[in-house]
This record gives C-alpha cells, sequence and structure tokens, in this order.
C-alpha cells in the first residue's frame, strides 16, 4: 500500500506536468534521469523565488554585490579547490544485474555517512569495503565500494587530452573565489563584504532520486561573504535568521524547517561550522539549504596554487590577510519543491474535491487571472480584455483566461496558485464592477472597476 506521503509527492509531481511547471527533461526520446525542465509556470515561480533572494539578502545592501561567473573554468580551479581529487560519493555495482547505487544510499550498507551531497573527500573508510548485503533490486552480490567523482568532465577545444580537460562546475561558488582580485581590485569594496550569483551546477549523482531534490544540473543562489577572521560569528549569526526570515517569506512554515549543526566529520573539507537547514519534504526531512563557515581555505588554496596575491590590505589596521568567508548556499530546485509541497492542498468546495496551490502571492507566478463569463459575448470579451490590460499594467503577472467554463477556470487557477480571479459578467456592463474570487477561502466579491487595481495591489 502507499503511504500518504509518497502519494502525495506523486500528486505534486503530476500537477506539476498537468499544468506547465515541471516536465521530465528529454521526455520524447525516452527521459534522463536526473535532468528537469521547467515549463511556463515552473520557470515563473523560480524566477520569484529568485528575486525574493535577491531583494532579502543582496539588493539595497552596500555590502553585496552581484556575480556572474562562467560555468567552465581552468581545471586547475577544481584542482586548488579540492574538488578534482575529493569530489566523490562511494559507488557499489551489482555484479549480477550491474546496477549501480550510492553505498550510503543502499538499505544493507555498513556505512553509517550522513547525506554526502557535500565536497567531502571521502574517508578512507568507505572504500574498498565489500558489502555483505545483497543488491537491493536482484539481491546478487554487491562489488567493492569505489569512489565515483561526481564532476562532469568535458574538453576545452578540439584536442581531447589532459591539458585540455575541464569540468562542469559543481557549485557556483569558486567562481566568486577566483575572481576575489578582480573584485578588490575593480569594486574596492571594504570588509565585511559579499559577492552574490544565481547559476548552475552541475552533479554526476550516483542516484538522482525525489523529483526536483536530487537533480544532476540544478541552480544554486550562492553567497561569498568575506569577513574579518575575528568577525566570522556575527556574520554567521545574521545569515541564519536572514535564512529563517526568507524561508518564512516563501511561506514554509518554521515548523517544517530544521536546522542541523553539522558534526565535524561530516562536514566539508573547507568547512569549521555548517549548519544544514533542513525541510519536511513529502519523503523525509532532508537538507534545503546550508550555511557554512569556509574560514579562508579557498582563498588560500587559490592563492596557493595561482601564485596570485589573494591578500585583502585592511586600511584602517594597516595589515594584510586573507579574509575568511560565510557562505549561504541554496539549491533553487530543492527550494521549488519546498514551495510546492507546502503550497499543495486538497479541500472540498461546493460539494467537490479540490485542489491549489496556497502559495503567496509574492511568488505565485500568476498574480491575477480575468475572465469573460463567456467567451462568445464579444461585450464581455471585450471588457475583461480592457480590465486585463488595464491590470497588467498596475499589477503585472495577470493572465487572461477563456478556457471551458467558469468551473474549469477556477480549477485551473486553483492548480496553478493563482490568489485572485476576476470574472467580467452581464452585471459588469451595467454597474462597471466585477467578481473577485479568493482562491483560499473561494469567496466571492464584488468591486468596482476603479477600485480594482488598489484592492488587488494591496492583497497580492
Ligand atoms: N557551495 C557549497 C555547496 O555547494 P552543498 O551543500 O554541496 O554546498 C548547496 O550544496 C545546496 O545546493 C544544497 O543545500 C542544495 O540545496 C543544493 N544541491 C546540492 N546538490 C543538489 C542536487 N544534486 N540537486 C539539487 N540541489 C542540490
Amino acid at each position: 500500500m502507499k503511504s500518504e506521503d509518497t502519494d502525495k509527492m506523486e500528486k505534486i509531481v503530476a500537477l506539476c506536468k498537468r499544468r506547465g511547471f515541471v516536465f521530465p527533461g528529454s521526455e520524447i526520446y525516452g527521459g534522463l534521469s536526473g535532468f528537469w525542465d521547467y515549463g511556463h509556470y515552473g520557470a515563473l515561480l523560480k524566477e520569484n523565488i529568485k528575486q525574493v533572494w535577491w531583494g532579502q539578502f543582496v539588493d539595497g545592501r552596500e555590502d553585496m554585490f552581484r556575480f556572474d561567473a562562467a560555468i567552465v573554468m581552468n581545471q586547475k580551479v577544481w584542482q586548488a579547490s579540492g574538488h578534482a581529487k575529493g569530489f566523490a560519493d562511494p559507488l557499489v555495482e551489482c555484479e549480477k544485474c550491474k546496477k549501480q547505487f550510492r553505498e550510503d544510499q543502499i538499505g544493507n550498507s555498513r556505512l553509517n555517512l550522513k547525506d554526502s551531497e557535500k565536497v567531502q573527500p571521502l574517508p578512507a573508510r568507505t572504500t574498498g569495503i565489500v558489502q555483505s548485503g545483497g543488491c537491493p533490486d536482484c539481491g546478487g552480490k554487491l562489488g567493492e565500494a569505489r569512489q565515483f567523482n561526481m564532476m562532469f568532465r568535458t574538453h576545452v577545444g578540439a584536442v581531447e587530452d589532459d591539458s585540455a580537460l575541464s569540468y562542469l562546475r559543481p557549485e557556483t561558488a569558486q567562481g566568486m573565489f577566483a575572481n576575489f582580485k578582480n573584485t578588490i581590485d575593480s569594486l574596492h569594496p571594504k570588509l565585511p563584504f559579499g559577492l552574490a550569483q544565481i547559476g548552475k551546477a552541475f552533479r554526476n549523482e550516483i542516484a538522482p532520486r525525489d523529483f526536483l531534490f536530487r537533480a544532476r544540473e540544478f541552480e544554486q543562489m550562492e553567497i561569498e561573504y568575506f569577513v574579518r577572521p575575528s568577525e566570522w560569528e556575527k556574520s554567521f549569526e545574521e545569515f541564519r535568521e536572514q535564512t529563517k526570515r526568507f524561508f518564512n517569506s516563501l511561506g514554509l512554515s518554521p515548523k517544517s524547517v530544521h536546522e542541523l549543526e553539522v558534526p565535524d566529520n561530516e562536514r566539508a573539507h573547507y568547512s569549521k561550522r555548517t549548519i544544514d537547514f533542513e525541510f519536511d519534504y513529502p519523503f523525509g526531512r532532508k537538507e534545503l539549504s546550508g550555511l557554512a563557515y569556509r574560514t579562508d581555505f579557498d582563498l588560500s588554496a587559490h592563492q596557493k596554487n595561482s601564485g596570485v596575491s589573494l591578500e585583502y590590505l585592511d586600511e584602517e589596521s594597516k595589515t594584510k590577510f586573507i579574509p575568511h568567508v560565510i557562505e549561504p548556499s541554496f539549491g533553487v530546485g530543492r527550494l521549488v519543491l519546498a514551495v510546492l509541497s507546502s503550497a499543495y492542498t486538497e479541500d472540498e468546495m461546493g460539494g467537490d474535491k479540490r485542489t491549489f496551490l496556497k502559495l503567496p502571492p509574492k511568488i505565485a507566478p500568476v498574480k491575477v487571472a480575468v475572465f469573460p463569463l463567456l467567451k462568445n459575448k464579444p461585450k464581455l470579451v471585450e471588457k475583461a480584455r480592457e480590465i486585463y490590460q488595464m491590470l497588467q499594467k498596475e499589477i503585472g503577472s495577470v493572465e487572461f483566461d477563456d478556457n471551458g467554463n467558469i468551473g474549469k477556470r477556477y480549477r485551473r487557477q486553483d492548480e496553478i496558485g493563482s490568489p485572485f480571479c476576476v470574472t467580467v459578467d452581464f452585471d459588469s456592463l451595467e454597474k462597471n464592477d466585477v467578481t473577485v474570487r479568493d482562491r483560499d477561502t473561494g469567496k466571492q466579491e464584488r468591486v468596482a472597476i476603479k477600485e480594482l487595481a488598489a484592492y488587488l495591489t494591496e492583497r497580492t
């Protein structure tokens, strides 16, 4: 029997496909595991989440600067950062069916590793162990665990030799570290300051799973916040609070977000302190985002490997030193999934079962949908179009919808998560007012057209 949570997850995936949020990548060719394509509403939802992030963490702050680094960098970046050697997960293969598994994710693992998506050199104890249990699929014998580097490899230029080797970045962070000197030289920022970036990251996950949760291509929103070594704790605490406010404004209940102080032996190699923010996904409590104190690990490593000084001259104390780094790191797909899971709601309305997304209006892909009651009555359509255009100008993210009967349109907008639907009926032509329907309560109110923009602006 299916559990309620599996059922919920399947319903979310189905809604995403049915309503044009997210599709399996390369679907018409049978798909490609770990890759997802965002349709119209998914792309809008994702963009709105990013805008909230920019707004709360970056824009309007004198100490924050935007960054947009290349995905492919000189392989020396990844040698210096430790990824070329250590960005690996333990892989085991079944000798019978040849299926591959991430050793720490199969039930019979004798290892007790935490979710090792981290940049983490494998502890020696994870290699060379022959599994005692069998293959979770066919019961066959599992072979020896080996380290599998999760970076996607590529070659730059026409010659595919080792000197042309590079990787698709597994984190956006390194692009900012590698440009620390450029930033200092061009912007002359004073400590503390941060570089902020949203961009794609790639990891050749052994076992992509749980929809957007563990993908092979995903987006990160990362800040590298450079501080005086003695001041790291203050910035760490500030980002910790800011992170909670951010989740709150995405509609994630504080009850479903949990902080996990990552113990010493489970932290990434660069981190002296990490808090994972975990979320109660339908498939269990899992990491949503991370906050790490990366010390001077990355800048020191790049200084050593490049031979370029990455010291900061502190004009106050006239001393030179390598700044330390606090890094709040968010996965956009994991946020989209957390937002969808907490917004997904089923109830009964007018005796019928319905499904709706209770999205905070700020991030809803459509804020208001405008309908003519009947699509074959030109006067209604004309009036509805006028209102649609007016609202588009005043509010934005407005949709005109005349597909099917009103009931169907409500159901569709509910599933998209549109907080308000405006219906233009025959009375509207006489009285210059419209019906506004609230997504969550289903309540309908008559609102004068001249007051409509103000009414909706206040509520979205
Ligand atoms: N720069 C630090 C860093 O990359 P991480 O904990 O490995 O740290 C940061 O990744 C965030 O990126 C995670 O908290 C998660 O939100 C997201 N993330 C990591 N791997 C992912 C994957 N395979 N699919 C989707 N999101 C992922």
